[in-house]
């Protein structure tokens, strides 16, 4: 019994969902998150914050000796309102989730998201986010590098069609002046980037199980999810 306990002290329960940029990753990981009573994290909201701290200070990608000092200044902290339903991000105690949703950090991310010192960093910090509770991170490497051991992974997709016309929905709603154009050409870039970097691309893990939500209800979605996820967090607690 103890040797049990301390096993799952050591290897907590983790979901791990990659993805393409708007495959509703984020959307499944925190509504999965509330019905299991999981930590939910979102690791691109990580390098988004890590991103606008660049550019608010000016910090140069060249340079990987600055890159490292620059790094070891940041702090960021996840918090989750259940009620409103809503994750807040927030970079050395400011709440920047709106702020890293921006157009200007949105078309930078994949190219710091690709620079080695900051996968490290980003990488090993979301690996000491321990929760008794269990986690459930999304993100394009999580699967593969971040927690191999997953005890489930998804890979979630869908159309790119659909997907720029969810993003563009989303922020047309939160008011940015954004064409639809422009949308898509930011979702297919950072497809490329980030599925083509040398360090860590995205991609599907092999023991990964595929939803392809292109026609698929948030509902829908969340109930083949949640399967997969009650036959994991069995198989777990069975150990
Ligand atoms: O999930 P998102 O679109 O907010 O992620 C923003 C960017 O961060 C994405 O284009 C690539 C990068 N990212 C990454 O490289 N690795 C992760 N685990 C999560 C995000």
């Amino acid at each position: 019994m103890l040797v049990r306990y301390l096993c799952r002290m050591l290897q907590p329960f983790v979901i791990a969902i990659d993805g393409f940029s708007s495959s509703g990753k984020s959307t499944l990981a925190k509504q999965l998150a509330e019905k299991l009573n999981l930590k939910f994290v979102d690791s691109g909201a990580y390098y988004r914050a890590v991103t606008l701290y660049f550019i608010e200070h000016n910090i140069s990608f060249q340079n990987p000796d600055l890159l490292i000092e620059a790094l070891q200044a940041i702090d960021v902290l996840f918090e989750y309102d259940a009620i409103q339903k809503q994750s807040k991000t927030f970079l050395n105690g400011i709440n920047v989730e709106n702020k890293i949703r921006d157009m200007q950090v949105s078309e930078l991310v994949s190219e710091v998201s690709a620079l080695s010192p900051v996968r490290k960093f980003v990488s090993n910090t979301l690996r000491n986010i321990n929760d008794q509770k269990g986690l459930i991170m999304d993100g394009r490497d999580i699967g593969t590098v971040v927690f191999p051991d997953a005890q489930l992974k998804i890979f979630l997709t869908a159309n790119e069609k659909t997907r720029s016309e969810r993003r563009f929905l989303e922020m047309k709603n939160k008011g940015a002046e954004v064409t639809e154009y422009e949308i898509l050409q930011n979702l297919s870039g950072r497809d490329l980037l980030d599925s083509t970097r040398k360090t860590a691309p995205l991609k599907q893990a092999g023991d990964a199980v595929v939803i392809d939500n292109s026609n698929l209800s948030l509902q829908q979605q969340l109930e083949i999810a949640t399967k997969f996820a009650e036959t994991a967090l069995q198989k777990y607690l069975r150990k």
